[in-house]
């Protein structure tokens, strides 16, 4: 709820507050965190807040005074949200001028956004400087205790006006100590969660690679003594920027936005420019922050038709044959798997023109029918067979051995005159060139009719190095160009192919953002698959995005990139809690580890709902602590699931105690164990949600039983609680 109290706006969610107050034509924010009560004297809010008292060095001076937008014409020696040129100026100064309710809502559109604004606040701003105006967008979604923040300015100006900066969201604290947490890694370690104490310094996290990134991801959480916890994303794809700037003044200055990195660009006079959205939202502590995210992510930034879909169980041959396939190892795959319960056959890389290995063929998106047998054949075999039918593809990219480069070498992003570097044998498309972006839509589109897909892995395997247009594209605004071309893309397709679930994937878990959210409900969330490293990789990815977002497959053991063995059912019991797939050579295992995949298969069928679209929330973390897990509770508490882990059996040291969550402390539950292989029987007990939560779980009890001592022989154990209500 939005209110007007005499200076004051008050911005409320079910369980936030944020304060603003327009003083000295500024919009300055008095206040965010939990809800403070209303009244209609808007004295209560302002206690020591007195004018009249200043402790600054002239009287005049409130350059360090909290705002909500801020540029580099301010006086302040911190970092800003805002920075324009023009051919006579450098510095740009905003006068606040007024504000007023609007309805921003859209639909589906080619630029992602989140839906079902509850309110929205715009602040209108003039640059005394160079005449453009400035707004600045504020939305709430009530339950949600999230609210979103946005810039557009306006070229009211007469001349062309260059954008260096515009942020998305600034949030000022009065302090300059805090604790940040990033999720931060690599290709296979992707969104590891570190944390940092930092006072008196900048602290960045950035991309500048063209993609959101496995190095940094923009999904940022500060922690800030006596307050709580503060969470912010970005809805974009490309390169992104959050700086958190503290100064010993005991101020601090969160923002996050587009990276100003090789960013120019150029605004003419009438027209305008928006900055991507950036969503924040308040806690107290870092389970509040997981869990609206959460609710927000699933509720307000995908398509309402996948919201509450189940997600299919798939089969991947990736894993299972490479490239190295035919058309009766698919169909014999696919059979097996549909024997197993499994829904859903994913044909990965290797079924394109002449692409045998990585070095070929990107680009030439048609069947290789000796190797398919026709795509037509296997989606229609597959269908009769009961299942859905999935395809890989790689649109972005284009192989320098392939049809494509040969009639259109002009299509590749390159330099001209210098070699390209290679990045897995390949290169990328310029999609800038619209008659490429209509290239990759015609293509797919074809191949999409054809063979009546259900399910597409949209894959990118490389990130933008040489980058360079033959259709003249401005080059400092080229990372945002491609992002807003490939976007144009995903919406054309998703419109013109509105059921087929797409999942994103860039070599791994390099684009898992907000952005491609937005289109794609799901996205491949590591190429690492080893369910001891997932234990990290998912545990990260979900302090920020939902189970259902994030695909997580039962390998192979030894795993095929860490060579690191974990016992059949724990890979289960990690993989669970995601978008819940296989991606292993069925027809090659032992007769036991099917039974146990059957097994698998029906329980995440039982408790699927559970699974992907649960109340999740940590038990302990894996990030700093031995005995971990994760649980996910069902709307109205009357199921749950949780998995448990410990790391390694030490002698004498079992005593070890978790605690569950998310339950009702009132209601009564049982709680059995999911009878594994490996255990001597499936044990059971009674206890009321308060004792759960806070009497505690002995870790010991739990693992006791195990037939195999499985414990050691594999780098993790774990068990599956399933905890429902009795009466
Ligand atoms: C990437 C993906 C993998 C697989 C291969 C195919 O690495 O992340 O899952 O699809 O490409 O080449």
């Amino acid at each position: 709820m939005i209110k007007f109290i005499g200076n004051y706006i008050k911005i409320d969610t079910k369980n936030t507050t944020l304060l603003l107050e327009i003083i000295n034509k500024r919009v300055v924010k008095r206040y965010y965190g939990s809800k403070i009560r209303d009244d209609k004297d808007e004295n209560v809010f302002r206690g020591f807040f007195d004018e009249s008292i200043e402790f600054s060095s002239s009287t005049d001076d409130t350059t360090y005074d909290n705002t909500m937008m801020s540029s580099n014409g301010d006086g302040a020696n911190i970092e800003f949200m805002v920075k324009l040129y023009t051919n006579n100026n450098i510095v740009s100064r905003f006068i606040y001028d007024s504000c007023e309710l609007v309805d921003i809502n859209e639909g589906y559109t080619n630029f992602p956004h989140s839906y079902d604004k509850k309110e929205t606040i715009k602040f209108i701003y003039n640059d005394v400087v160079s005449g453009v105006k400035l707004y600045h967008y504020l939305s709430t979604y009530e339950d949600m205790d999230v609210m979103s923040s946005f810039l557009e300015l306006d070229n009211t100006s007469n001349e062309l006006v260059h954008i260096n900066r515009l942020m998305s969201l600034q949030l000022d604290f009065d302090t300059s100590e805090g604790t940040i947490y990033t999720l931060d890694g690599a290709w296979t370690k992707e969104r590891f969660l570190s944390k940092n104490h930092v006072s008196n310094t900048t602290f960045k996290i950035s991309s500048v690679s063209g993609a959101s990134s496995n190095v940094h991801n923009p999904f940022m959480m500060l922690e800030i003594k006596n307050q709580g916890f503060y969470g912010t994303n970005l809805v974009y794809s490309g390169n992104h920027l959050e700086l958190v700037d503290m100064i010993p003044v005991g101020k601090m200055r969160l923002l996050t936005g587009l990276n100003d990195y090789y960013f120019d660009y150029k605004l003419e006079p009438n027209k305008t420019f928006k900055s991507p959205e950036a969503i924040f939202t308040f806690g107290v502590d870092s389970d509040s922050i997981t869990f609206n995210m959460h609710r927000f992510i699933k509720r307000h930034i995908i398509r309402e038709d996948f919201r509450e879909m189940d997600r299919p169980i798939l089969i991947n041959n990736w894993e299972a044959t490479y490239f190295d396939f035919t058309k009766e190892k698919l169909l014999s795959l696919a059979t097996k798997a549909k024997s197993l319960g499994i829904e859903l056959f994913v044909l990965d890389d290797g079924w394109f023109s002449g692409r045998k290995d990585d070095h070929s063929s990107l680009g030439d998106w048609f069947d290789n029918r000796e190797k398919t047998g026709g795509l037509e054949n296997l989606s229609k075999s597959l269908k009769d067979l009961g299942m859905k039918f999935g395809l890989w593809v790689e649109p972005e990219m284009i192989s320098e051995d392939s049809e494509l480069f040969r009639k259109h070498p002009e299509y590749m992003m390159r330099i001209p005159n210098v070699k390209p570097l290679e990045k897995r044998f390949q290169q990328m498309l310029d999609l800038t060139n619209k008659e490429v972006e209509n290239y990759v839509i015609e293509v797919l589109s074809d191949l999409f009719k054809k063979v009546n897909v259900d399910y597409v892995k949209w894959d990118c395997n490389r990130y933008l190095i040489d980058i360079y247009s033959n259709s003249n594209t401005d080059l400092h605004e080229y990372h945002y160009r491609y992002i807003k071309a490939l976007y144009n893309i995903l919406y054309t397709l998703t419109t013109r192919f509105p059921h087929v679930l797409f999942e994103s994937c860039s070599a791994g878990g390099n684009r898992f953002d907000l952005g491609m959210m937005y289109f794609f409900p799901q996205a491949w969330c590591s190429d690492n698959t080893d369910a001891f490293d997932r234990l990290y990789i998912q545990e990260g990815t979900l302090y920020a995005y939902p189970q259902n977002t994030m695909g997580a497959h039962v390998s192979i053991t030894p795993n095929h990139q860490t060579e690191g063995s974990v016992y059949i059912d724990s890979r289960f019991n990690v993989a669970a809690f995601g978008a819940f797939g296989y991606e292993l050579d069925l027809l090659k295992l032992k007769k036991e580890d099917l039974k146990a995949i059957k097994n698998q298969v029906s329980f995440y069928k039982k408790y699927r709902d559970i699974f992907q679209r649960g109340d999740y929330y940590r038990i302990n973390s894996v990030f700093d602590s031995n005995n971990f897990g994760w649980i996910s509770v069902n709307k109205n508490k009357t199921k749950a699931l949780a998995t448990i882990v410990i790391q390694k059996f030490k002698m004498n040291t079992l005593k070890l105690k978790f605690y569950l969550k998310g339950l009702n402390k009132d209601y009564k539950y049982k709680v059995s164990v999911r009878n594994q292989d490996n255990l001597k029987e499936a044990r059971e007990f009674v206890m009321y949600g308060d004792a759960l939560m806070s009497y505690g779980l002995d870790f010991g009890n739990l693992f006791y039983q195990e037939t195999t001592r499985a414990l050691n022989s594999y780098s993790f154990a774990s068990r599956l609680l399933i905890i429902e209500r009795v009466k």
